[in-house]
């Protein structure tokens, strides 16, 4: 695991994009997983600023995102197929038809997973995997549990999760209750993997991520197994972890 200290959210974001850039350039048809949520809009942001610099090209990219609320159509704007479009996919050359992400509305819930599922296998699995984290170290939509889901699946929302997204929502009872979320092992199989977090309400996670018991009950914590981890996060976000471990700028654990 490599970590990142940022000196802020835009250095944060600048880390993460740099990242990803060398991904791109190194393997121009590279499968990329994505994230949705605050943390990696400023990633996206400067990524697209590289593509107008012409330093970019996204033309023979692949990208697979992580989740998508169950009941949300790709028209509707908290849907994560949305997001996507508008925060990176609009705006930079790749080709929409080598965007994917679970359909919100599919009518037969199990297939859509299956599908999913199938369709990463299929696409050789995924080079690079961008995450957020959730406050209670969640990662994709794999929530705190007894035991981890292998496949794509589909999740009840914990309240903390619901509670937590719910100021992209008017209210708390829009949040839709169900989501699908890629499963741990295509997480666990993307060859790299970075995780961008800023905020205090994100120390909590981080420390439990880097420095807790590998467990199902902290899904991100088993990121500690994985040979190819960057975390690229603020000290804010880092201030529990640094009362262990204290982080000059990076550090290999
Ligand atoms: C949602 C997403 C996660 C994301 C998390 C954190 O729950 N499913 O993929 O990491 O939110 O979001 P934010 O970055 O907005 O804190």
């Amino acid at each position: 695991m490599r970590i990142y200290k940022a000196k802020n959210e835009t250095d944060m974001s600048r880390k993460a994009a740099n990242i990803i850039s060398a991904q791109i350039i190194l393997k121009p048809d590279s499968v990329l997983g994505l994230a949705t949520g605050s943390s990696p809009v400023g990633t996206y942001r400067q990524l697209i600023d590289w593509y107008n610099k012409g330093d970019l090209d996204f033309s023979q990219i692949t990208a697979v995102n992580l989740d998508e609320y169950q009941g949300l159509g790709p028209d509707n704007e908290q849907s994560y197929a949305w997001f996507m479009r508008e925060n990176l996919f609009k705006h930079v050359n790749i080709d929409p038809t080598n965007c994917y992400i679970e359909d919100g509305l599919a009518e037969d819930p199990g297939a859509e997973c299956l599908r999913y599922t199938e369709l990463i296998r299929g696409l050789g699995g995924i080079d690079l995997q961008l995450l957020g984290i959730g406050p209670n170290a969640h990662i994709g939509f794999n929530e705190p549990g007894e035991a981890l889901e292998k496949d794509t699946h589909l999740v009840k929302l914990k309240e903390t999760t619901i509670r937590a997204n719910a100021r992209f929502f008017t209210n708390e009872d829009e949040v839709p209750k169900y989501a699908f979320t890629m499963g741990i092992k295509a997480i666990m199989q993307a060859r790299c993997i970075v995780l961008v977090a800023n905020g205090e309400n994100k120390a909590e996670a981080l420390q439990k991520c880097i420095c807790g018991t590998i467990s199902p009950e902290a899904p991100a914590s088993f990121l500690q197994l994985h040979n190819n981890v960057f975390i690229v996060a603020d000290e804010a976000a880092l201030s529990l972890v640094e009362k262990t471990i204290p982080i000059e700028q990076s550090i290999i654990l």
